[in-house]
C-alpha cells in the first residue's frame, strides 16, 4: 500500500490528517487516515498507489498548513535484523531509483529524543552504503543543489522498524522533519522572536530579501512588547512603530530605531503610507486580527503583513479554515490580487502564522 507520511507538531495529528484529506479530494485523490497519536505522525493511506507521486506533484507542501514535511512510502514498516541492519535497509530499496540526499527521521517526542542517538550512529555506514550502491549521488550533502531530485527518508518508528520513501527536492522542507534550529539570540527581550524569525524563513524566498528584507525599511509592530519580534525587525535595519501598552525592553528603545506608542493596537493608524511590514502577534480573537489585517493591506497601510492567529481548543481546522476565507474573501470583494500562506511553525504552539500581501495596488489606499 502507498502512503504518505506527514510530520506535524505532536498532538496536531488530527489537524494535519484532516487538512490532507480534503485537499487530497480536491484533487480527487483518496484514502484514509492512521493518527501517530501525540507523536506529530499522521498516515495518509491511498486507495491508488499511483497517487502518492501525483499527489507530491500537484498539492504544494506550502499550502499545508499543519503539516512541516512529508513523503511518499516506497515500502510498508519494515522489520530490521539487529545485525545487518544497513544491508536491510539496501535490499529493500532496489536499484531503481537514486536519491540526492538521505533523512533519517523519527517520531518528535521524548521517545524520538532516544531513538536520534541510534539513527545518528547508523547513518554514517547508511549513507557510504548508499553512495556505493549509487544510490545516493555523491552530491548528496545539500539537496538544494539537485531541485529535480528526490530525497530518501527513512522514518524510524523503532530501532527495529523502518519505513522508506522519497519527497521531491523542490516540494519539501529543506529541514529535517520539516524543523529549522533556530539560535536564541541573547539580545532578544523574549523567545517569541524566534517565531518571527522562522516565519522570515519560511515565507520570504531568501533571493527576495534584499528588497522585501532590508535596512531602512518601516515596519509597525502591532502587541509588541516586550520586543521580540521588534528585535526581529531592528537587527534587519528597519525603523520600527511599536503598538502596546506593556513596556518595551530598554537595549531595543537605545538603538534609536524604535518609536514606543502606548496605545490600542486596533486604533493605530499611520501617519505616511512609508510602512513595509507590519506585524502583529497580539493575544486576541483571531476573527478581531483577520479582520484588522485585511484592513490593513486594503487601505495601504502596509505592503506586507505577518501575524498570529491563536488557535482555539476544539475545532481548530475548521475554525483556522474560517479565518483564512474571511480574508480571502475581504480580498475577493475588493477583486484584488494577492498572496496569502498559513503554516503552524515549529516555534509556534497555540497559533498559526499567515503571511499575506496584495499583488495589485490597494484598492482604498487615501491620497497622501
Ligand atoms: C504575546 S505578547 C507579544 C510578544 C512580542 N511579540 C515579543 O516578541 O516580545 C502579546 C502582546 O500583545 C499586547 N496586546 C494585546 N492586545 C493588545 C491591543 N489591543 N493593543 C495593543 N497591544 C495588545 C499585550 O500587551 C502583549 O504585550
Amino acid at each position: 500500500m502507498t502512503s504518505i507520511v506527514l510530520f506535524c507538531r505532536p498532538g496536531f495529528e488530527k489537524e494535519c490528517g484532516a487538512e490532507i484529506q480534503e485537499k487530497a479530494a480536491w484533487n480527487e485523490m483518496y484514502g484514509y487516515l492512521e493518527l501517530k497519536k501525540n507523536k506529530g505522525i499522521v498516515f495518509f493511506h491511498l486507495q491508488e498507489s499511483e497517487h502518492g507521486e501525483a499527489l507530491m506533484n500537484k498539492l504544494p507542501l506550502k499550502r499545508l498548513i499543519f503539516a512541516r514535511q512529508w513523503f511518499v512510502t516506497v515500502t510498508d514498516t519494515l522489520a530490521l535484523p539487529d545485525y545487518n541492519r544497513v544491508e536491510a535497509i539496501i535490499e529493500a530499496l532496489g536499484t531503481e531509483w537514486q536519491y540526492s540526499d538521505l533523512r533519517m527521521e523519527m517520531a518528535d517526542d521524548n521517545d524520538g529524543k532516544e531513538l536520534s542517538k541510534f539513527c545518528r550512529k547508523l547513518s554514517v555506514p547508511l549513507r557510504q552504503a548508499l553512495r556505493k550502491k549509487k544510490l545516493l549521488t555523491q552530491k548528496g550533502n545539500n539537496s538544494a543543489d539537485d531541485p529535480d531530485g528526490a530525497i530518501l527518508h527513512a522514518l524510524f518508528l523503532s530501532g527495529q522498524e523502518v519505513i522508506l520513501g522519497f519527497s521531491l527536492v523542490r516540494n519539501s522542507s529543506p529541514h529535517v522533519m520539516g524543523i529549522p534550529r533556530l539560535k536564541f539570540p541573547s539580545a532578544s527581550p523574549s523567545r517569541s522572536t524566534l517565531k518571527l524569525d522562522e516565519a522570515f524563513l519560511f515565507f520570504i524566498p531568501r533571493d527576495e530579501w534584499g528588497e522585501r528584507l532590508t535596512s531602512g525599511m518601516h515596519a509597525v509592530d502591532l502587541g509588541s512588547a516586550p520586543g521580540g519580534w521588534t528585535y526581529q525587525l531592528v537587527r534587519r535595519g528597519m525603523m520600527v512603530t511599536a503598538i502596546d501598552n506593556g513596556a518595551m525592553a530598554e537595549s531595543l528603545m537605545a538603538t534609536g530605531q524604535v518609536k514606543h506608542k502606548m496605545m490600542d493596537g486596533f486604533k493605530y493608524i499611520p501617519m505616511k503610507h512609508n510602512v513595509h511590514w507590519m506585524v502583529c502577534d497580539m493575544i486576541e480573537k483571531p476573527q478581531r486580527v483577520a479582520k484588522l489585517m485585511s484592513e490593513w493591506l486594503l487601505k495601504g497601510y502596509c505592503k506586507e503583513a505577518m501575524f498570529n492567529l491563536k488557535l482555539p481548543m476544539k475545532g481548530r481546522y475548521q475554525q483556522v479554515t474560517n479565518d483564512l476565507q474571511a480574508i480571502k474573501d475581504a480580498f475577493d470583494e475588493h477583486n484584488v490580487k494577492y498572496e496569502l500562506y498559513a503554516k503552524h511553525l515549529y516555534y509556534d504552539r497555540e497559533e498559526i502564522t499567515v503571511h499575506a500581501r496584495l499583488l495589485s495596488p490597494a484598492p482604498l489606499k487615501e491620497k497622501e
